[in-house]
């Protein structure tokens, strides 16, 4: 690459770490902390040799031959990836990295966190009390479920469906029963709470008071959990989501709920978020995040360096630590 690097941040960093990056190359800071739109990712195609999107950053088809010979990398700030065509970027040349581990342990807090509040209802709570419509203590006011020693499902066993299990059982009793799409190391499985895989996405629903998804989004998974898997679940059981919105057939989700076969939902993300569904706002046993998991300041900065560490690897010619292709 001759001369300084020309790099292209989409979105607003923390400030310490914007500071970090601009020792590196020449830097665009994107103004509108907005997602980029299309037609401004097939204008900066053939600018950049480094592009830093987020995962809120969807890229077109268009942008990756547009790209081809110019752009050089696509260091991404964030663990998903699905907002990136990895096949597309592979064939034009583009290395991809994202950010992985630092964000495991927030993300699997606020699973829990929402676990939790949909379970004991306190959305709900903090709603009538705010409302001035809380009419005092009694003993069948606003019953939830109890947490601690039911099952937790897990969908996807990875980092953040581990820290998860950990959490769930040595923090609350819970006994986990997950799947994964590879067979997980028992000891592993064992170090992260005693925890059982089964061979099915519809065994874990059936066995489970509450089901967590952490698995990857993308066409693999897309509509996953579906009318068949929520079906299965047990009556009253409650569905988490923190992975990514996708993964999840909204109507169906609806429809169990509508029917009271689900006892509610804790959702961080959504399919066409930050637009949701109208119908989400009707349904008081929802709680709903605008896609939380990685929201602390230590997590949000660790991204960011990690995003960094990437691309200064790949300046200096190293293979970055975190490719994906
Ligand atoms: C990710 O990194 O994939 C999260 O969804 C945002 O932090």
């Amino acid at each position: 690459m001759a001369g300084r690097a020309k790099i292209l941040v989409t979105r607003a960093w923390p400030e310490a770490v914007e500071a970090r990056l601009t020792e590196l190359g020449a830097v665009t800071f994107r103004a509108p902390d907005t997602p980029m739109s299309a037609a401004e990712f097939i204008d900066a195609a053939g600018r950049y040799d480094a592009i830093l999107p987020t995962v809120s950053d969807v890229i077109p088809p268009e942008f990756y031959p547009a790209a081809k010979g110019r752009l050089r990398l696509l260091a991404s700030y964030g663990v998903g990836y699905n907002h990136i065509d990895i096949t597309a970027a592979r064939e034009n040349g583009i290395t991809v990295t994202n950010t992985p581990g630092v964000l495991t342990d927030c993300t699997a807090d606020l699973a829990m966190g929402l676990l939790l509040a949909a379970a004991r209802r306190i959305g709900e709570g903090e709603r009538e009390t705010r409302a001035g419509h809380w009419a005092g203590w009694r003993p069948t006011h606003m019953i939830g479920r109890k947490v601690s020693g039911a099952t937790l499902g897990i969908v996807g066993f990875g980092r953040i469906g581990q820290a998860m299990s950990r959490r769930a059982h040595y923090g609350f009793g819970m006994e986990v029963v997950f799947q994964n799409r590879s067979t997980v190391d028992p000891e592993v499985a064992r170090a992260a709470g005693n925890a059982r895989q089964l061979a099915s996405v519809i065994e874990v629903a059936k066995a489970c008071d509450f089901l967590s998804l952490h698995c990857p989004g993308g066409a693999e998974t897309a509509g996953l959990i579906g009318a068949e898997v929520l079906a299965a679940m047990k009556p009253g059981a409650i569905l988490v989501n923190t992975a990514r919105g996708d993964v999840v057939d909204e109507d169906a989700l609806f429809a169990a709920l509508e029917r009271g076969h689900l006892g509610g939902a804790g959702l961080d993300v959504y399919r066409g978020e930050p637009a949701l569904d109208p119908r989400f706002l009707d349904h008081d046993s929802l709680v709903l995040a605008p896609h939380l998991g990685s929201a602390t300041e230590e997590t949000r900065a660790a991204m960011g360096h990690r995003a960094i560490d990437n691309l200064a690897a790949f300046l200096a010619g190293a293979i970055p630590p975190d490719r994906v292709v």
